[in-house]
């Protein structure tokens, strides 16, 4: 229903009853106007970029519900946490039920729940890299698909995926990883043209090194082979260092913010200096030249 207030800013009242199944009918209705962009939903909001994320997100007026996989993760920060794992199809069914019971509506989605995997490619089982891929990819389409009939009915909505700048280069000893953003990638923007004629878009953020728990929450490879161990143990530091020095976590947010609210929105959103370096050597330098410096960068020999 549409209506306008005094200063004639115009409110679009959602009854939250209409726009689920699930929902209350008693709860409230949600006015979207631009000082109220709606209701968002973070995945992976226990720390790191989602915390940072769903914070930015909160004080640009959105309701916003995050995720962990621990039931118990305190309700801190203003910020409504859910559980959720997202390799699990129930668990995400549950998270989006609870959300639309409450509001009636998911504005916003923003994919970050993710981990990393370092080492060589061939030192983790088919097992592992499939556990990877689950939470990292397919993890990304549960939550997603669960969310769109919302967001079609709406006939509004807006997914943020979080990729990586090894989302669009190679990244040696992080090939597990480095593929499953080179699939989200790939998934993201096809799936952005999928969704256009229904007020839905899909936007990327690529983050460089950025100072969160990632590296304390890196798998390590489940079947080491000591023909990698120098090599690995090099670039671990390369790594660390690299780490250290890292953005912070909210200058991520920020950029996700811009995605999440830009009338249009790109297609990928460099976040920070060094992964809008790197996306500028990517596109500009020769592939010979980039080869080089990859891996006299990752200290590998050239
Ligand atoms: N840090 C970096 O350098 C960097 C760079 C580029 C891209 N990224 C991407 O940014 C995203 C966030 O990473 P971060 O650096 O903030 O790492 P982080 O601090 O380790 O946070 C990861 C988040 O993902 C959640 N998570 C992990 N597995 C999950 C699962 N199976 N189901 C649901 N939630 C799960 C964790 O929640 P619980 O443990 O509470 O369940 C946590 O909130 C990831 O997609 C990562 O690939 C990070």
């Amino acid at each position: 229903m549409a209506s306008s207030d005094r200063r004639g800013v115009r409110h679009i009242s959602i009854c939250a009853h209409a726009c689920s199944r699930q929902s209350n009918p008693k709860k409230e209705m949600i006015s979207m106007n631009k000082t109220n962009p709606g209701v968002a939903l973070v995945t992976g909001a226990s720390s790191g970029i989602g915390r940072a994320t769903a914070i930015a997100l909160q004080s640009a007026g959105f309701r916003v519900f995050g995720t962990s996989r621990r039931a118990a993760a305190k309700n801190s920060d203003g910020l409504t946490m859910l559980a959720c794992d997202v390799t699990d199809d129930a668990s995400v069914a549950k998270l989006v039920d609870d959300v639309l019971a409450e509001t009636g509506r998911i504005d916003l989605l923003v994919n970050n729940a993710g981990m990393g995997l370092f080492g060589g490619a061939e030192e983790s089982s088919l097992a592992q890299a499939q556990a990877l891929f689950d939470v990292n990819v397919f993890g990304v389409l549960r939550v997603t698909n669960a969310v769109l009939p919302t967001m079609r009915r709406q006939g509004k909505g807006r997914i943020v995926n979080l990729s990586s700048v090894q989302g669009f280069i190679p990244a040696p000893y992080f090939a597990l990883y480095a593929s499953t953003k080179h699939a989200i990638e790939g998934y993201s923007e096809s799936l952005d043209h999928e969704l256009r004629p229904f007020g839905i878009r899909v936007a990327l953020v690529e983050p460089a090194y950025t100072r969160t728990s990632f590296e304390d929450n890196l798998a390590r490879p489940d079947q080491l082979l000591d023909i990698y161990d120098a090599a690995r143990a090099g670039m671990n530091a390369v790594v660390r260092k690299a780490m250290e020095k890292g953005d912070s976590p909210e200058v991520v947010a920020k950029t996700i913010l811009a995605a999440a609210t830009d009338a249009v929105p790109r297609r990928r959103y460099a976040a920070g200096k060094m992964a809008r370096q790197v996306s500028l050597l990517r596109r500009f330098v020769p592939a010979s030249a980039f080869d080089k410096s990859l891996r006299k960068q990752n200290g590998l020999p050239v």
